[in-house]
């Protein structure tokens, strides 16, 4: 997505080799026009999913998130994330363990909010080692909802998430595929990796 890739040229960060920083329009400030055309491209490359409701993660998976519903008529549902889970049978959980912050977190959905009639798209800010939509797609599992895809905001394609997500058979579409961070500079894939 040209307009995406753009803004992270312009206002992107490179931390180090393996971490973008994107505060100024997605993980703290948020552009409300930018995301609107993130949900819409979301939105038109799974219109014809028969999606019924979009699952997310808090919280920057949200705003993205919000722009697809929108577009495409669904609710939004967020999984919510706990150090532990208070003990209840009305929710789907999942442990979702990240390399990056060295943490497990319990992420969790209501079962009054998925169900076996639902075809879920999962979208989420980042996919780096994918363990956060291996998560989501535990959860839509245990809905026994059906899956549409992945839809990714930015992907770091020299990670494993993708690779791992897709070799499971789903779907995943990523609106900005970095192919490397090397030296402070963004290097972008030109298409999926395969
Ligand atoms: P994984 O789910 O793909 O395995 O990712 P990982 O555990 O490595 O990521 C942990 C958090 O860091 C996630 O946000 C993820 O979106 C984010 N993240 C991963 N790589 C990058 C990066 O290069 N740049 C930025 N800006 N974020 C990255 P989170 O902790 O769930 O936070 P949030 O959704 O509340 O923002
Ligand atoms: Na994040
Ligand atoms: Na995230």
């Amino acid at each position: 997505m040209k307009l995406l890739k753009e803004k992270i040229e312009r206002e992107g960060r490179v931390l180090s080799e393996n971490v973008l920083k994107v505060d100024s329009f997605l993980n703290h400030q948020i552009d409300p026009v930018l995301m609107q055309a993130i949900g819409e491209e979301f939105a038109a490359r799974f219109k014809d999913a028969g999606i019924t409701k979009i699952l997310t993660i808090e919280s920057s998976g949200i705003a993205p998130s919000m722009f697809a519903g929108l577009t495409l008529g669904v609710p939004v549902v967020f999984a919510r994330k706990r150090k532990s889970l208070t003990l209840s049978d009305n929710l789907f959980s999942s442990k979702v363990h990240s390399f990056t912050k060295d943490v497990t977190n319990d992420i969790s959905v209501s079962k009054d909010f998925l169900s076996n009639e639902d075809v879920v798209l999962i979208i989420d800010d980042f996919l780096a080692n994918g363990q956060a939509a291996l998560g989501l797609l535990d959860i839509v599992g245990q809905a026994n909802a059906q899956t549409a895809g992945v839809g990714i905001v930015i992907e770091k394609g020299f990670q494993t998430g993708g690779s791992i997500i897709r070799e499971r058979g789903v779907r995943v579409e990523s609106l900005a595929n970095i192919k490397s961070l090397v030296n402070g500079k963004v290097e972008f894939f030109e298409e999926e990796p395969t």
